[in-house]
């Protein structure tokens, strides 16, 4: 039995900030942002949208009757979530009306928290054939104002349908996976920001994923050439490639490494103008790929490596599965990207600072910008207020 995607969704807020004006707001020379770091615009959440909206904003246009009648387990997720107990599965759940008999839970480890959902997806999907599961991958990232992981901030959302037989991408059965105990990047449970070792994070990202591949090619005596594309966890769109280029040096030939690059860069296209969107960055990237890689063909072999600091990296691949171009939104995803606003920098960093109340008090926010159709209404009694427009 095939296990994989079945339905992808992408949902971003409505607001992002041009990185070439937040380099000449903090002095520094715009290719820095654009080159160095392969970043143009930034996603920006404004109050009405968490991680909770935007990924029932991400699964909303994507579900159809039949699968909220098969969908029995939902897995979020998250390390920006919105409460230590209760979890974000369970206001999605509601907000996109799925049936009862589910189960829903939370899950957490740093960006690589929606790979752990589509693998425990895999094991239920194997028992329970007829089912579907819904895994959602939702952040806004966030290191601060005037900081150097400013740039590589992001708002948005991934929703995966997971079943037997599935329409996009059937996973394969070899997966390679390593776990360390670094302090990279962590968010302690006062903070709002990361804190975060910039460069010891890029070094320990590029040495997980040398040595995920290294195990996953004793595993299954795969190489360079059995894939048409690699798609990588992208905090910011450089990354992937500082982790690729010197494993395409030392074993591509001139063939692999013109098609693997190629690819590579198509599989950044969204998330240059979304930014980091941390659990679902490498569904982002995979997103891009498919949604804007023309030449791709039924049957190809597809890389995922995810990364999640802390930390897990995890190397597996899919199959493209015939016909998978007609079970995408390009259009609708195109028009996403396309009709957000602009704000300027003294906008973003007004937004970007605003608050929800945290001692109780009663608060009704303004959505009448906010074209998105589920939103955060406002807060009582310590309790988040959502709301499904449809
Ligand atoms: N034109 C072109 N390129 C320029 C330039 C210019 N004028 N000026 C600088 N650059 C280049 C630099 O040469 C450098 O390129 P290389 O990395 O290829 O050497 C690049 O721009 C970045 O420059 P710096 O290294 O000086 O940048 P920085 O010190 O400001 O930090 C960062 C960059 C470490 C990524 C920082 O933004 C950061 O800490 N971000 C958050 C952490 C992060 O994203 N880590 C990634 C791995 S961890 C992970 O993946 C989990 C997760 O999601 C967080």
């Amino acid at each position: 039995m095939k296990i994989g995607i079945d339905k992808i969704g992408f949902y971003t807020p409505h607001l992002y900030v041009d990185m070439k004006k937040l380099a000449v707001a903090r002095e520094i020379e715009p290719e820095k942002f654009t080159i160095g770091i392969g970043q143009e615009k930034m996603a920006l959440a404004p109050l009405t949208q968490d991680a909770v909206t935007l990924a029932a904003n991400a699964a909303l246009n994507i579900l159809d009757e039949k699968d909220k009648e098969k969908i029995d387990l939902v897995i979020f997720g998250t390390e920006s979530g919105i409460d230590h107990s209760k979890a974000a599965a369970i206001y999605v759940h509601h907000l996109l009306g799925l049936r009862s008999e589910a189960r829903a839970f939370e899950i957490k480890q740093a960006c690589y928290g929606a790979t752990a959902g589509i693998q425990m997806a895999k094991g239920h999907i194997a028992l329970n054939p007829e089912s579907k599961v819904l895994v959602l991958g939702s952040d806004i990232s966030r290191y601060g104002l005037n900081t150097s992981g400013e740039a590589t901030q992001g708002a948005g959302a991934v929703a995966l349908v997971i079943s037997a037989e599935p329409s996009i991408l059937a996973f394969e059965e070899q997966s390679a996976y390593v776990t360390a105990d670094i302090m990279d990047f962590w968010r302690p449970i006062y903070s709002e920001a990361a804190f975060v070792d910039g460069k010891f994070s890029n070094e320990q990202y590029i040495q997980f994923f040398a040595t995920a591949w290294a195990q996953y090619k004793a595993k299954t005596n795969l190489a360079l050439k059995d894939f048409e594309a690699i798609c990588f966890h992208l905090p910011y769109t450089k990354m992937g490639l500082k982790a690729l280029k010197p494993v395409l040096l030392e074993e591509g030939s001139a063939a692999d490494q013109e098609r693997l690059l190629a690819n590579y860069q198509v599989s950044t296209g969204y998330n240059r103008v979304v930014g980091n969107i941390y659990t679902g960055s490498l569904y982002l990237s995979l997103l891009s790929l498919l949604e804007q890689q023309e030449d791709l063909a039924d049957g190809e072999r597809i890389g995922l490596f995810s990364y999640g600091s802390g930390a897990v990296g995890e190397f597996f691949t899919g199959i493209l599965q015939p016909g998978f171009r007609s079970h995408l939104n390009v259009v609708q995803h195109m028009d996403l990207l396309s009709s957000r606003a602009e704000v300027s920098v003294a906008e973003y960093e007004a937004i970007f600072q605003q608050t929800l109340p945290i001692d109780g008090t009663t608060v009704e926010l303004d959505n009448t910008n906010d074209p998105a159709e589920i939103y955060l209404a406002g807060m009582t009694n310590n309790m988040r207020q959502y709301i499904n427009k449809q």
